[in-house]
Formats: structure tokens, sequence, C-alpha cells
């Protein structure tokens, strides 16, 4: 009995009450809502029995800087009054809380239907969101408060249910990584490929290196800066100061993913995947090109050379300085299929998929349109196609990982969400120092831009299924 769902235990009144003081008490919710002042309507679609008997569809929240001034049950007139409406069926309302999903990444994956309101403004407050299903009481807690009529052995296996749940829940760790004495000092070969089965040419992976081959061979040291030398001097000084800015995030990020690419090449090409490895020489060699060509249009175009890395603050510390080389070196010693899933979800889904795309936007705003600095658009150009090939390839290797290791999709959702979190915080980042944005840049359409090619990735992940 006490396995069950129990889905007759939410929405009641008694758990509306219980949610309300759950919020007021939450600390954590205080602190992590203190910019959020949305009013918000989670809605039922289909709306169940129970809530249409009394004209409800959903439950309202009135949320004003980490102040929960109203939680009922919430009607036609609230969803007038909410700023943002989120819908769903009760099914996937009752996971979202029971398995305090992030909602942001539930609208991303489909499951969460964001009806009205904006997807940056959610996203800017997700840690909120997130924290705010926290306070939600799981309808046995709820159930629990009346008095039951179960036996006390039967109440005791409950509560080592609960217990165990929390503490699998508080001990989730990566696998033990593979031990350094399980690993022969010295290699051998048991085969080829190449003279075994042969190469598989109709594999992603050599498709893409063909690909490579055809696109991937230009070359940084003869595009011509002259006409981007002459123009740099008739910009204003907030203009050059953007440009210096991006480039300064491009600069070190290209250098970070050259750097820290090998420990992938190298967990692949000892478990044998030749094609896999083939195409990643071609991807290494492009990153080490991208880290050219910034370095050249910089000493192409100015004169003296700034102090780039006041350009490099918090939270683009934390991802490049840290979490990326922290991903792909944790390869060195730990290359389960775990490992390999966050290193390619930090390096593929978030730097290459996420930043560097809506970085390539930014530049292309504000070249394209004023027509300015043709050889930097000319990099950049063929960067991007680069690059497009590089996060197929990451999509590839990820869908390979979960479909042989469905288990860990959990933990690697969550491991993007995190790093999704540090990403659009690079967003707000960029934009902090600037009153006016030179070139008309506006941090809303980036971090749209940025959140939409995320989910545009997510999509065409094996995740869906979970
Ligand atoms: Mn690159
Ligand atoms: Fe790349």
């Amino acid at each position: 009995m006490e396995m069950e769902l129990n889905k007759t235990d939410y929405f009641t009144e008694e758990w509306i009450a219980k949610w309300r003081s759950s919020i007021r008490k939450s600390d954590d919710y205080k602190k992590r809502a203190r910019e959020w002042n949305a009013p918000i309507l989670l809605k039922f679609d289909p709306v169940p029995e129970q809530l249409k008997e009394k004209g409800k569809n959903g439950i309202f929240l009135d949320l004003q800087y980490g102040e929960c001034h109203a939680l009922h049950l919430g009607d036609q007139n609230d969803e007038v009054k909410s700023d943002i409406i989120l819908t769903a069926d009760e099914e996937t309302w009752i996971r979202l809380i029971k398995e305090k999903k992030d909602p942001t990444m539930m609208i991303m994956k489909g499951k969460l239907k964001l009806e009205k309101g904006s997807l940056v403004l959610l996203s800017t407050h997700r840690a909120a969101a997130k924290s705010l299903l926290e306070t939600a009481p799981l309808a046995e807690t709820v159930g629990l408060l009346k008095p039951r009529d179960v036996e006390v052995n039967e109440q005791t296996s409950f509560w080592k249910m609960v217990k165990n749940r929390v503490s699998q829940n508080a001990k989730k760790e990566t696998p033990v990584s593979i031990s350094k004495n399980t690993t022969p000092v010295t290699r051998q070969h048991r085969g080829f490929v190449s003279t075994g089965k042969g190469l598989d040419f109709d594999s992603f992976p050599m498709q893409l290196f063909q690909k490579a081959k055809i696109y991937g061979i230009w070359n940084p040291a003869t595009i011509d800066f002259t006409e981007d030398k002459k123009q740099w001097e008739g910009l204003s000084d907030e203009e050059k100061e953007i440009l210096i800015h991006l480039s300064a995030l491009f600069m070190a990020g290209e250098e970070a993913v050259t750097l820290d690419l090998l420990p992938l090449i190298m967990t692949l090409a000892k478990e044998g995947r030749i094609e896999e490895e083939i195409f990643l020489t071609s991807f290494l060699w492009e990153e080490a090109k991208h880290t050219e060509f910034f370095s050249r249009f910089i000493n192409g175009v100015l004169s003296e050379k700034p102090d780039f890395e006041r350009f490099h603050k918090h939270f683009y510390r934390i991802l490049f300085y840290e979490k990326l080389p922290r991903d792909l070196s944790r390869l060195e010693q730990d290359s389960s299929p775990l490992a390999q899933l966050k290193a390619s979800g930090t390096y593929n889904m978030i730097v290459e998929g996420t930043l560097a795309e809506t970085g390539y936007a930014a530049y292309y705003k504000m070249l394209e349109e004023n027509d300015l600095l043709p050889g930097l658009r000319e990099g950049i150009t063929k960067l991007k196609q680069d690059e497009s090939r590089h996060i197929a390839f990451g999509l590839y290797l990820i869908n390979r990982l979960l479909v042989e290791n469905p288990e860990y999709k959990t933990d690697f959702e969550n491991h993007l969400e995190e790093l999704l979190n540090d990403a659009t915080n690079v967003i707000h980042e960029i934009f902090e120092p600037y009153d006016i944005v030179p070139f008309g840049l506006d941090k809303e359409w980036f971090l749209d831009y940025a959140i939409k090619q995320f989910q545009h990735r997510m999509n065409k992940l094996n995740l869906n299924q979970s």
C-alpha cells in the first residue's frame, strides 16, 4: 500500500497547506528566490477530476522576492495574474515533485510546456524554481500526518524505505574509477581493424572525417587582416572594448579546448575505436588552428596588447579554468562511460554547443550587420563550420554511450543541468560591465539564443524515454 503513488494525496487542500508552510520556512528558497518576482501557475492538462469539480485548473503561487504571498488552487483568474504558466499532466507534476526535477530542463526536454512567460526569465531563476519544488511535500509525508491504520512494523519498513531513498540520493557518486593496477604497464594489440574486419567507412565518425578533409583545411595564416586593421582605427573605444572582450574569451576558450581534448582521444583510442580516433585527429588539429586564428587576428589589428585576462570573470573561470579541464582530465584516472558522458557533455554540449555558438552569433551580429572586419568574419565562418562537426561528433558519442548505458541518463542530465547554469551565468557576466552595450547587443536575445542552442542539441539526445 505504501509503495503506491498515492495520487489522491497530492494537490489536496491539506497538501497545499503543507507546501505553503514549508516554503515559508525554507531559508534555501528565500535565499535563491530573492530576485524572483513573478506569480506562477502550475497548470494541469488534462485537469484531474477532483480539481475540475471545484472549478480549478492548477496551483497558483504568488511569489515575491523570496516570500510566498499566496499559494492556493488556481483558476482562470489566476491565469491572467500569472507571469508564468507551466502546463503538464498530473503524472508529470507528481514526478517533478517526487524526483525534484529541474523545470527548465523539463521544458527543454518537452515534458513541460511553457504556456505563458519567457524561458529566459525562468532559466535566469532556475535555482529558485528548483528550490521551490524542493519545498513541495511528498504525499507520503502528508499522509503520515493523519493517523493511519497500518501496523507498526509496516510503518517501520516505510521509514526504512524513505531513509534508504534519502541516503541513496546523498551518496550518489561517480562509479569507482578503474584501478591503476588493472591497466598493464605495456599495452598490446590483439589485432587491427584495418587488417581485420576493415575500417567502417559508413560509420558516422568516418563520414565526419571525410567532411573534415574538405571543409577543415583552411589556413589561418593566409587570412588577410589589412582591411580589418584599417577599419579598427575607425571604431569607437566602446566598440573596440567589446570586440576585445569577446576575443579574450575566445582566445582562452580555444586554447582550453585544444589543451583539454587529449584525454578523450586517448580514452577512445585505448578502447580500439579507430574510426572515432581518426575523426578526432582532425578535431584536435582544428582546435589548434582556432587558437592560432584568434592570436593572428589580435596581432594583425591591435598595435598594443591589452590586458585580456581582466575579461575572465568568475563564471568564465569556473567553466574554462576549472570544470572543462576537470571533466576531461578525469578520464586519465576514470574512463568509465559516465566519466566519458560528463566529459563530452561539458566539452561538446556546453562549451561548444551552447557558449561558443552563442559567441559566434555575437560576432556575427556586430560585424555582418555593419559590414566590418572581413578577415575576422572569414575566419569565424570557417570556425563555425568546424565546430558543427565537433558538436555532431559529441552528440554521436553521447548517444552511443547512453544507448549502451541507459542507467546513467539521470546522472548525465544532472551534470548538464549544473553546467548549463554556469554557461548562462557566463552570458550574464559578459553583459554586466556595459550600461549601453555597443552595436546594440541585447542580453535577453543572447540568453534566449544560448538556451535554444542547448535545447536544440538536447532534442537530438536519447534522453526522452526516462
Ligand atoms: Mn574551436
Ligand atoms: Fe570545437
